[in-house]
């Protein structure tokens, strides 16, 4: 389908922008569906960034200002992250009888943080995710962006220790 002016092209061809895509002709498309794009994105993302806030505000023709207003007004919505990486664990039903309790622990254990929280040093986020759309993949954690499915524990500790001594490099 062509691409109009009203009509964004998603900021990468991450597979999630497709739920979100999906909510918001689900909706119609108009600028009333904005709470509800606005709710898909944080679950699917576990955040809402800026460039989830252009693709979003552009679709629903809705002013950019006013996108960013609704999602930091709300305290429900999560922003991007201080951490210059992000992690985010996905909790979903799938995802949790498969093992989210063990990746919950090592991000607890080896880099002392728990969902919300950042690292004292700023390099890592950890978020959590309502579902990621990858079940088949459970447990599904993404790490900047990179979906990591039928994660273990020591390859998360692996990927997250990865993040934190590149950056100390
Ligand atoms: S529940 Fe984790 S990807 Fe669906």
């Amino acid at each position: 389908m062509p691409i109009g002016p009203f009509k964004p092209a998603p900021p990468s061809d991450d597979k999630r922008w497709k739920i979100v895509a999906g909510t918001m002709r689900r909706h119609g498309e108009t600028p009333n569906a904005l709470i509800e794009t606005l709710h898909t994105v944080q679950e699917t993302f576990g955040f809402i960034d800026k460039d989830a806030l252009r693709f979003v505000a552009g679709s629903l023709r809705v002013p950019l200002s006013k996108a960013y207003g609704v999602a930091t007004f709300y305290h429900h919505f999560q922003m991007k992250p201080k951490g210059e990486h992000t992690c985010v664990i996905c909790t979903g039903t799938a995802c949790y009888i498969k093992g989210v309790p063990e990746l919950l622990a090592v991000m607890r254990d080896e880099f002392g943080i728990s969902p919300g929280e950042t690292t004292a040093d700023n390099r890592v986020s950890l978020l959590t995710a309502r579902c990621v759309g990858a079940c088949g993949l459970a447990p599904v954690a993404v790490v900047d962006g990179d979906v990591m499915g039928k994660l273990t524990a020591s390859q998360l500790r692996e990927r997250v220790g990865r993040c934190v001594r590149d950056d100390a490099a």
